[in-house]
């Protein structure tokens, strides 16, 4: 019989880190705030709302593939394996694998603390035979597992959260997850697609003006978290796909000359100036298992939607 566990490790970013890091981005001449700043509770629950948005394709089409390949990836992945989740977020995509798969541990990774409690809360209390080891932590750095984990480990980043890395950065990401899983271990991830450009820009331009909101909340979130005051009506949102690059680029845009507050340091913007908060690359399936492969997850199977805009991937060595 399998005894419910929940256990939580809280192995926050100091910080004196957050605020050196904030400043030294908004010092340099093309600005820019790293997107992990988005996911406080409120741009946690924003990002939520984001997924649901018709123009937001990721999400749905990746719930879609997980659903409709569920006897696969039991197949493929097999039961009773320790299920580590990169940025579980609401942990919503885990519950379709979950009674399937029926995992020996979950073990979801996030950096937003009250979000990760809230969701595990929530998933203990609908499966109670899961044990769960949560872990709050920026899973963009170099980290070590605090639990132990005996069985076949296997990572799970859906969402295709990998291209919010720089291509340099997901590789050295696959390779901590290799790490991490172990020689016999693997990861299954999701992966947004090269596709249409107009299909991409009004994906990060919702009519709902969600993505507005979860890209101004970035503001809102370093001014609780260090004592500032960006004044969010002058700025304006703005992304677009840049084709050079393989990726959308998101901003905000100062629309008057200002001077902002922040952690004791005064930041100047001119008028029209960008702050970028986030890129998001898109990959062909050939682009993505070679980086895999540099990686070290030298094999892979790889399923995809209709339209081929999502990729589903099972990386292994
Ligand atoms: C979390 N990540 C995969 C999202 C993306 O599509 O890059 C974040 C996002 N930014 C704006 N909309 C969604």
């Amino acid at each position: 019989m399998t005894v419910p566990t929940l256990k939580f490790y809280d192995l926050p970013t100091p910080e004196i880190d957050v605020s050196a890091e904030v400043l030294a981005g908004l010092k340099q001449s093309n600005k820019q705030i790293a997107p992990k700043y988005f996911y406080d509770e409120t741009g946690s629950a924003l990002f939520t709302e984001i997924t649901r948005q018709p123009e937001y394709y990721p999400a749905r089409t990746e719930i879609g593939l997980l659903k409709n390949l569920n006897r696969d990836l039991v197949d493929t992945i097999g039961t009773g394996v320790a299920l580590i989740e990169y940025g579980s977020g609401s942990s919503e995509k885990i519950r379709v694998l979950l009674e399937s798969l029926r995992p020996s541990l979950y073990a979801p990774i996030d950096i937003s603390r009250d979000y990760l409690a809230q969701s595990v809360e929530r998933l203990t209390q609908d499966y109670d035979w899961l044990n769960v080891k949560a872990t709050c932590i920026d899973y963009s750095q170099e980290f070590d597992l605090p639990f132990d984990a005996s069985g076949r480990r296997v990572g799970f980043f859906p969402g295709s959260s990998i291209g919010n890395f720089d291509p340099d950065q997901a590789v050295r990401f696959l390779r901590q997850v290799r790490r991490h899983v172990g020689v016999d271990g693997s990861l299954l991830i999701g992966v947004d697609l090269k596709k249409d450009h107009a299909v991409l820009n009004s994906a990060y331009n919702d009519r709902a003006g969600v993505t507005e909101r979860f890209n101004l909340n970035i503001l809102t979130h370093l001014n609780a978290e260090m004592t500032g005051n960006f004044e969010l009506e002058n700025f304006r949102h703005e992304a677009g796909y840049n084709i050079d690059k393989g990726c959308i680029e998101m901003f905000l845009v100062s629309e008057t000359a200002q001077e902002v507050m922040l952690g004791g340091a005064v930041i100047s913007l001119e008028a029209g100036e960008k702050i970028h908060t986030e890129n998001s690359f898109k990959y062909s399936s050939d682009e993505f298992t070679q980086m895999a492969s540099d990686a070290g997850f030298a094999k892979h199977r790889f399923w995809t939607d209709d339209q081929q805009w999502f990729g589903l991937f099972y990386l292994y060595s």
